[in-house]
């Protein structure tokens, strides 16, 4: 007798039509068809299963906070930046911590499984670090949260940034930040680098940092990244968050530094949303768009994966933890509109996420853990296209959300008509 039987999926990992067994919490067989007892029988009706989807950037302890102390009038990054510093003095543990179990739920809701969220560490008291350490535990049987010390007013620029981001690490925050461009210089950036991957590497800890999240093509910390990557060993550790500098790098630069990147297999991690918004800013026109080079750094080989970064913060009003919302953003702002690169869109804020959270028993194979998120779409494309109702999501064999079709109803000149947008 089985725990749960998934009757026709299809298998977002083989674009094949299967049922799904699951027992114990693991999928145990997937097979043309499985005829056995279940305690419970889910008829997928064709639709899309996958693995749940992954947010490998994000900032849990200033989601929901928008309108506190006030709204971000410009939508700028240095003025988000500016009214975060004016809510910390305002924090409180509790406070946090409802935020954060509140984005939880909608995460869930999504189908978004898996989140690692930089935590500021910028301030003596830790208290985010704090909060967001007890969230980690309480959510640990629904959501996977990776907590990554991040500097936000510099490793080398705020005061104590060294020696809290150090502290925040000993209570357990699992990976390393930086933010080596809002140094007070480049060679103070370069140094941050070199400072926070050789701590990573003496304690054996993965690499996230918000690198070259600017316009400015001199801004070149990545290469640091690569090359410190390269030199302590840490190929397959580490992260470079935005990048989003390599936009407005020039060409021939780029020709250099992409085989750098593969070689450190270093995975790159765009936020479209937060980058189409943000990036820019001082331009007239033509504007410039500021997401990385997704599609260049993927035919490299280099691993690309996408984080939403932000909902209803400082920085972006808008969202609800919708990573398809993500991909769907990425599929225009790199102009990924091929059938394989729209596929490969669906892939970053999946599989490609996994790798660089370094998730064991993520997918959609016998011995994968048994969390799968059912969508109301028949393929990848489909799901990017209609950013569709998550019907089930399951963690670990057990249902934890459900959501019914949503299909309209239309009444036109006494004939009635139902669209649900699939063809
Ligand atoms: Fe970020």
């Amino acid at each position: 007798m089985l725990d749960l039987l998934i009757k026709n999926a299809h298998l977002a990992s083989t674009g094949k039509k299967a049922d799904i067994a699951i027992n114990g919490g693991e999928i145990v067989e997937i097979a043309n068809v499985i005829e056995a007892g279940a305690g419970e029988i889910i008829d997928a009706d064709g639709y899309l299963v996958t693995p749940p989807f992954i947010d490998p950037h994000f900032h849990m302890d200033a989601t929901l906070s928008l309108g506190l102390p006030r709204l971000n009038e410009s939508g700028t990054l240095l003025e988000g930046i500016q009214l975060w510093g004016e809510l910390k003095p305002h924090l409180t543990l509790e406070a946090l911590k409802e935020r954060a179990h509140a984005l939880v739920k909608w995460s869930i809701a999504r189908g978004t499984l898996a989140i690692r969220s930089h935590v500021d560490t910028s301030d003596e008291n830790l208290l985010a670090v704090e909060a967001l350490l007890e969230v980690r535990k309480e959510i640990a049987p629904f959501v996977d949260l990776q907590l990554v010390a991040f500097p936000q007013d510099g490793y080398f620029r705020s005061p104590g940034g060294v020696e809290n981001l150090k502290r925040a690490l000993d209570l357990g925050v699992d990976v390393v930040g930086g933010i080596p461009h809002f140094e007070r210089s480049m060679v103070d950036g370069a140094r941050s680098v070199e400072a926070l991957c050789e701590i990573a590497a003496e304690r054996g800890l993965m690499v996230d940092m918000h690198c070259d999240e600017s316009d400015d093509p001199l801004s070149r910390h990545i290469e640091t990244l690569a090359q410190e990557t390269t030199r302590l060993g840490l190929e397959g550790m580490v992260a470079g968050s935005h990048l989003t500098s390599m936009h407005s790098m020039d060409n021939y630069y780029v020709s250099k530094l992409l085989p750098l990147i593969a070689e450190a297999e270093i995975t790159a991690i765009p936020n479209p949303l937060i980058n189409i918004t943000l990036q820019g800013r001082h331009d007239t026109y033509p504007k410039r768009r500021g997401m990385t080079r997704v599609k260049e750094m993927m035919a490299m080989g280099i691993n690309v994966s996408l984080g939403h970064d932000c909902v209803m913060d400082p920085w972006y009003s808008l969202g609800s933890h919708d990573m398809l919302e993500v991909a769907h953003m990425a599929v225009h702002v790199g102009q990924m509109t091929g059938v394989a690169e729209m596929r490969s869109m669906f892939d970053a804020v999946t599989v490609n996420s996994a790798r660089v959270m370094r998730l064991e028993n993520y997918g959609l194979d016998v011995g994968c853990n048994a969390d799968l998120v059912i969508l109301q779409a028949r393929n990848k494309i489909e799901a990017i296209r209609l950013r569709p109702a998550r019907l089930f999501v399951i963690r670990r064999g057990k249902i934890i959300s459900k959501t019914a079709p949503v299909v309209a109803k239309l009444a036109l000149d006494g004939e009635n008509y139902q669209v649900d947008f699939l063809r």
